[in-house]
């Protein structure tokens, strides 16, 4: 669906980061965790391409927004006012998170990929699923938005590399004390690409299936372009997906990292 939504709320939570929250009740109904929305950021050239933000989160009929203000286009999404109108393509991407019936998850996720893993907490929560969550972020300016968890009941453990907050190090510490205390049922993870890599890894390691969020630079945003072409690899060999229509969420095992 491609349609101007009402901003609600716009505020930073962190000096690079911005939250929009949206009044969208028609994807709000619809959208799974791991979708994600193509967002018109502006006139001049960045009317030409939208920008691929994750649906972070779903209270009731409104979608919020977490999202770096990294160039042009986030800039001016992150200038919108409570009232402002924001062209919206959305819910878009197939390949979602899924999640298992019973069990217990672990969220692993990596600076603003704690973006789209809080819509699949709130998810997860609802269904009855027992989550964790480790958290990692370069430093405390990096740090935001955990509340969202904490709110949900979910036990959150951060790693920063510079030790600002909890333990020093990569968010792999506290995943893989958490997989030697005990087996969940399966990871989900959003964060940068060699934090993914690692997370596979450890997953495949400790016998855990594992579903990762990938990015890509984006134009269409649905499948038309092949701008967004991903190497994946199953049994009989290499091939190419698109991160927009068949991701962004991969299986693990599947993602071809050392391309
Ligand atoms: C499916 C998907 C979901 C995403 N969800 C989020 C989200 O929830 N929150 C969030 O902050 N970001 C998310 N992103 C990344 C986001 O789309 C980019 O940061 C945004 O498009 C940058 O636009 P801009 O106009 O601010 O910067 P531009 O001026 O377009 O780019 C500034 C610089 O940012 C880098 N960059 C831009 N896009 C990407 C990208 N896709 N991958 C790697 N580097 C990039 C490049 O180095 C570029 O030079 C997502 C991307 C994808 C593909
Ligand atoms: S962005 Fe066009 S095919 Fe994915």
């Amino acid at each position: 669906m491609k349609k101007e939504f009402t901003v609600v709320e716009a505020r930073m939570v962190a000096p690079h980061v911005a939250s929009l929250t949206v009044l969208a009740p028609e994807v709000a109904e619809i959208c799974k965790p791991g979708q994600f929305a193509h967002v018109y950021c502006g006139g001049g050239v960045y009317s030409l391409t939208r920008r691929p933000l994750s649906i972070s989160k779903v209270e009731g009929d409104k979608l919020g927004f977490l999202f770096h203000v990294k160039g042009e286009g986030t800039k001016w999404l992150a200038d919108r006012k409570q009232g402002d109108l924001v062209d919206i393509m959305a819910p878009l991407g197939s390949g979602c998170y899924e999640l298992p019936e019973n069990g217990n998850i672990i969220i692993a996720a990596g600076g603003i990929g704690l973006a789209p893993v809080i819509h699949l907490a709130q998810v997860a929560v609802a269904k009855g699923l027992t989550v964790s969550m480790v958290f990692g972020a370069r430093d405390k300016d990096n740090v935001y938005c955990l509340e969202e968890l904490e709110r949900l009941g979910i036990p959150v453990q951060v790693a920063t590399e510079d030790g600002s907050v909890g333990g020093r190090g990569f968010v792999t510490a506290p995943l893989e004390r958490a997989l030697q205390a005990e087996k969940p049922t399966g990871i989900f993870s959003c964060g940068p690409v060699p934090m993914l890599k690692a997370v596979v890894k450890l997953a495949k390691q400790y016998g855990v299936p594992v579903q990762v969020s990938m990015e890509e630079r984006m134009a269409c945003g649905v499948g038309a372009c092949k701008g967004c072409v991903t190497t994946v690899k199953d049994a009989n060999g290499t091939h190419y997906k698109n991160v927009c229509s068949d991701g962004p969420v991969f299986k693990g095992e599947e993602v071809f990292f050392d391309e």
